[in-house]
Formats: C-alpha cells, sequence, structure tokens
C-alpha cells in the first residue's frame, strides 16, 4: 500500500541559457505508518524533493501522487486547501508567532481555534512534555522548546503526512533527538518525512532515502 509516490520527478532551474538540475527523475513509493529519512549532503536536493511531494512547489517534469490525486493537476487553491488540511509541515526554524502563548500558537493553526482545539493543543503540548509551557511565550522558551511547539502546531490537524525540513540544524545533539522523537512518535497516525544532513538523527528511521545529485538510492534497514 501506497500514500504518496512521485514518477520520474524533476525540478530544473533556469538560469539564464544555462539550466541547473535541483532533481532527475526521481522515483518513490511511501507507505503509510512510516518514518521516512531523506539525506545527503548539502545542495543533493534534499528540500527540492519534500517541496515537490507537499505540492509546495511544482516540478518541472514527472508527477507526484497523493493517493488518486496528482498533485500537479490540481489548481492553487485547491492544492493550498490540500496542504493545510491534509499536510504537517516542520521548518528549521520554528516561525511562532512571538506575541502569541506556546498554546496559542498551535490553536491558530487549527480551522476553528474554539475550546475543542484548545483542548487538543493542551494534549499534544503534554504529549511532548511542555504542559507547563503552554501559557510561555515563545521567548521564554529555549530552542528545543519551541521547535516542539512548532512540532505541536503541524499535528493540530491530524496530518496524514508530517514533512519536516532540517528540524534539528539549529539544535544541539539532545534537543535534536527530543524534536526527531516528537515527529517519529506520529508515524502511528501518519507517515513522517524528515530531511537532513545529518545521518545521526536517522537512527530510529523505517527508511533511509540517500540523494546525491538530484538522483536517489534507497538503503532499507
Ligand atoms: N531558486 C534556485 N535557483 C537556482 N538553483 C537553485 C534554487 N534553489 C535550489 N537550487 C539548486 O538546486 C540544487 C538542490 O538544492 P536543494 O534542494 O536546496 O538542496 P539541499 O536541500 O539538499 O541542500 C542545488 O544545487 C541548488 O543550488
Ligand atoms: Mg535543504
Amino acid at each position: 500500500m501506497e500514500v504518496l509516490s512521485c514518477e520520474k520527478l524533476a525540478l530544473a532551474y533556469r538560469d539564464g541559457d544555462r539550466t541547473t538540475y535541483a532533481l532527475r527523475e526521481v522515483s518513490l513509493s511511501l507507505s503509510p505508518g512510516k518514518f521516512y529519512g531523506i539525506m545527503g549532503p548539502s545542495g543533493s536536493g534534499k528540500s527540492s524533493l519534500m517541496y515537490l511531494l507537499s505540492g509546495l512547489k511544482r516540478p518541472t517534469g514527472g508527477a507526484v501522487r497523493l493517493g488518486a490525486t496528482t498533485l500537479s493537476h490540481l489548481p492553487d487553491a485547491e492544492l493550498m486547501r490540500l496542504r493545510r488540511t491534509r499536510f504537517g509541515f516542520v521548518f528549521q526554524q520554528p516561525f511562532l508567532l512571538t506575541y502569541l502563548t506556546a498554546l496559542e500558537n498551535i490553536v491558530v493553526a487549527a480551522p476553528r481555534p474554539d475550546a475543542s482545539a484548545r483542548k487538543k493543543a493542551l494534549g499534544l503540548l503534554e504529549s511532548l512534555g511542555l504542559a507547563t509551557m503552554a501559557g510561555k511565550l515563545p521567548s521564554q522558551l529555549s530552542g528545543g522548546e519551541r521547535q516542539r511547539v512548532a512540532v505541536a502546531r503541524a499535528l493540530i490537524n491530524e496530518p496524514e503526512i508530517l514533512f519536516a525540513d532540517e528540524p534539528t540544524a539549529a539544535l544541539d545533539q539532545a534537543n535534536g533527538h527530543k524534536v526527531i522523537e516528537a515527529l517519529a512518535a506520529w508515524r502511528t497516525q501518519g507517515t513522517v518525512i524528515v530531511v537532513t544532513h545529518d545521518a545521526g538523527m536517522l537512527s530510529g528511521a523505517d527508511e533511509r532515502i540517500y540523494l546525491s545529485d538530484g538522483t536517489l538510492s534507497i538503503d532499507e534497514s
């Protein structure tokens, strides 16, 4: 069974009369309930792959399929709605709103910021070991705590696919591992895709996908 797949996916950048390929003919099939790690050196195409798989960018070749839906066939508004309702995102920086508490930062990502969303957000904070931080502003949290709040925000809509691009790059090892643990735990509910150049963060991954110069090799373990 597969939840997300791509076929001969390519992304080319035009720079005058020169073409750079960020990705070339990448084909993948991802299953539900797994934690995938996408690895590779800087510039190998990891972010490009994540942007294409999640519909943040459109491919210049090939296609991405989510169930029966081909992402590139969707108009922008539909694609945006799909991302908001079915995907969750965590980036290198947590991008929290500085004037909202940890709890409010999570609640604003819910479709309706009502009592049930607050309850759910509190539950998420609790499960991430942040129950006592609910009322604090981002400036009162450590970098690792802020990033775990960002993970909770990505989970509030129960995403089928949780995408994270270098989520530990700004953290020390111990905090990095806590963030990875929080992401990996979501594999019981959906598919988790973590992009990193730090192989040490992916010891718990179900499958590692290695990118090099825009092409891929899969190391199953
Ligand atoms: N906007 C852009 N214009 C031109 N080239 C780009 C652009 N974005 C990325 N690239 C190139 O695409 C390749 C892959 O980039 P990226 O996907 O960001 O790699 P990674 O995330 O593995 O560091 C790199 O060679 C990069 O220079
Ligand atoms: Mg990148």
